[in-house]
C-alpha cells in the first residue's frame, strides 16, 4: 500500500533528524514546507520535499492536497476514555451552583463513574469506548493515552484494562494504557484510606502487572484524594514492577507532585493549574514533561495552566484533552490547540507542537510518532481548504479536519 499527497499548501512538524521533544523557545518554530509532498509506504513516512524538488513516483493513491494543510495526527496523551455511561446530571448540578468538591463529597464525581462502571458488562463497556475513540480518530488523534480509574476494585480495574487491551489490537490508533487504581478512595474504604493503598501497592499493581497491558502508573495527587505521602506509596510499588508515573497533579491545590514525580521520573505531570515557582523549578533539568489541560480547565471554570511562565523559563509543554465524564467531556484535540492559543496565550506553532511531537513524548512515543520524518509512521491530518495553518485554533470549534491517515491507511 502506498500514498503519496502533493501539492500540500504547507506541511508542518517536517524534521529531517528525529526530533522527539520541543522545549522553551524552540515550541515558537513549528518546521514547514509550502508547496509540499509527503510518499507512504504501508505505515511508514518514506519520503518528503517541496513541489519543486519533486520527480514523479508511483503510488496506489494519490492525493491532490490544494490549498490544505498537512500535519501529523494529533498526540493526546492525557484520557479517561474508557468510562460507561455520563454525568450529564453533575452538569446540571454544577450549573445550578454546586462545585466540583461538593458533588464528590455527596457520593457524585469519581464514585459514580466507578459504580457505573462496575456494573456494565465488558462488552459494553468496550462498545461506549471505541465508539468514542473512533469519533477521535475522525477528528485527527492518532496516538492517544487511556487511563483506567472508573474501576476501583481489582475485578473492575483488570475489566478497564482489558477493554484497553482490545482496544490496541482492533484500532489503528497508537494506544498507551495507563493504570490509574488510586483516583478516588473507593467508598468502603472512605475511613480506611490505608487499607485501599496497601489493597493498590499489595494486590492490584502486581495482578495487573501480569496482564503486561501497561508501562505506567498515574495517581490522583490531591486533597481529599492522595496526599504526597500515599503518592509516594504508590510510585513506590510501581517502581517494583517497572511502572513509570505519569501523575494528575496540582489541579486544585499545590501540595508537591511536581517534586515527587521529577524525584521518580515521571514521564509527565499533568494538570499543573496551580503553579508554584518551586514546581518550575523542580521541572527544570528534568526529562519530565509537564501537560496542560485546558479541555478542564473550561469545563470546570477553575485556573488555567500558566503555560506562559513554563515554556519562558525554558521547559517543554504538551496539552492534552483529558477527556473524561467529570471534568472534560470532550476529546477534541482542536479545541485544545485553539483553548491554549486562546487561554493559556500559546502561539499557534507553540500550541501544535505541544499537540503533536510534546504530545507524544508524554506518551513515550516520539521516536516514532509527533513529527513528519522518515521512519516514522505515517499518522497524518488533511485539513479543508484554508490559507494558513492559524486557522486551525482561530476558528475555534469548527472541525479543519478533511481526511485522516492513520498506520498508513486512509479513511474519510
Ligand atoms: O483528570 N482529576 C482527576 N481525574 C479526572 C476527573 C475525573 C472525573 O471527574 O471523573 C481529571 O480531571
Ligand atoms: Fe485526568
Amino acid at each position: 500500500m502506498s500514498i503519496l499527497i502533493t501539492n500540500i499548501k504547507q506541511l508542518l512538524q517536517v524534521h529531517d533528524t528525529n526530533v522527539t521533544i520541543v522545549k522553551g523557545s524552540d515550541m515558537k518554530d513549528l518546521s514547514i514546507l509550502e508547496n509540499a509532498y509527503v510518499y507512504i509506504e504501508h505505515d511508514t513516512i518514506i519520503e518528503f520535499g517541496t513541489m519543486d524538488e519533486y520527480s514523479t513516483i508511483e503510488a496506489e493513491t494519490i492525493i491532490d492536497a490544494t490549498g490544505k494543510i498537512v500535519l501529523p495526527s494529533w498526540c493526546d496523551s492525557h484520557t479517561h476514555i474508557v468510562y460507561a455511561g455520563d454525568r450529564t446530571s453533575e452538569f446540571v448540578d454544577r450549573i445550578n451552583g454546586l462545585s466540583y468538591a461538593e458533588i464528590a463529597n455527596n457520593g457524585g464525581g469519581i464514585l459514580n463513574s466507578a459504580k457505573v462502571l462496575q456494573d456494565t458488562s465488558e462488552d459494553d463497556l468496550y462498545a461506549q469506548s471505541i465508539k468514542r475513540l473512533n469519533e477521535l480518530i475522525a477528528m485527527g488523534t492518532g496516538a492517544i493515552e487511556i487511563k483506567t480509574g472508573y474501576g476501583l476494585t481489582l475485578e473492575a480495574e483488570l475489566k478497564m484494562l482489558r477493554v484497553i487491551k482490545r482496544i490496541k489490537q482492533e484500532s489503528l490508533a497508537k494506544i498507551t494504557p495507563t493504570l490509574l487504581a488510586a483516583h478516588a478512595i473507593p467508598a468502603e474504604f472512605q475511613s480506611k484510606k490505608q487499607d485501599y493503598i496497601t489493597y493498590i501497592t499489595e494486590e492490584l499493581i502486581p495482578k495487573a502487572a501480569e496482564l503486561r497491558i501497561t508501562n505506567y502508573i498515574d495517581v490522583f495527587c490531591e486533597e481529599g484524594y492522595f496526599d504526597i505521602e500515599d503518592t509516594e506509596a504508590i510510585l513506590e510499588a510501581g517502581k517494583k514492577y517497572n511502572l513509570k508515573p505519569k501523575i494528575h497533579v496540582n489541579q486544585f491545590n499545590i501540595l508537591g507532585g511536581v517534586a515527587l514525580g521529577v524525584k521518580y521520573n515521571a514521564l509527565s505531570v499533568d494538570h499543573l493549574e496551580e503553579l508554584g515557582d518551586n514546581d518550575i523549578e523542580a521541572l527544570k533539568g528534568s526529562d519530565t514533561m509537564p501537560v496542560a489541560l485546558p479541555g478542564c480547565s473550561y469545563f470546570l471554570s477553575i485556573p488555567y495552566t500558566p503555560a506562559r511562565k513554563l515554556i519562558d523559563a525554558g521547559l517543554p509543554l504538551a496539552i492534552a484533552t483529558d477527556y473524561n465524564p467529570g471534568s472534560a467531556p470532550s476529546g477534541n484535540m482542536n479545541f485544545i490547540v485553539a483553548a491554549a492559543c486562546v487561554k493559556l496565550k500559546m502561539t499557534p506553532e507553540e500550541a501544535i507542537n505541544a499537540a503533536t511531537i510534546n504530545g507524544a513524548y508524554a506518551m513515550g512515543v516520539s521516536n516514532m510518532y509527533g513529527s513528519i520524518t522518515r521512519g516514522k509512521k505515517a499518522n497524518l491530518i488533511i485539513t479543508k481548504p484554508m490559507n494558513h495553518y492559524s486557522e486551525i485554533p482561530y476558528a475555534f470549534a469548527h472541525n479543519p479536519v478533511e481526511q485522516v491517515i492513520i498506520n498508513g491507511q486512509l479513511l474519510e
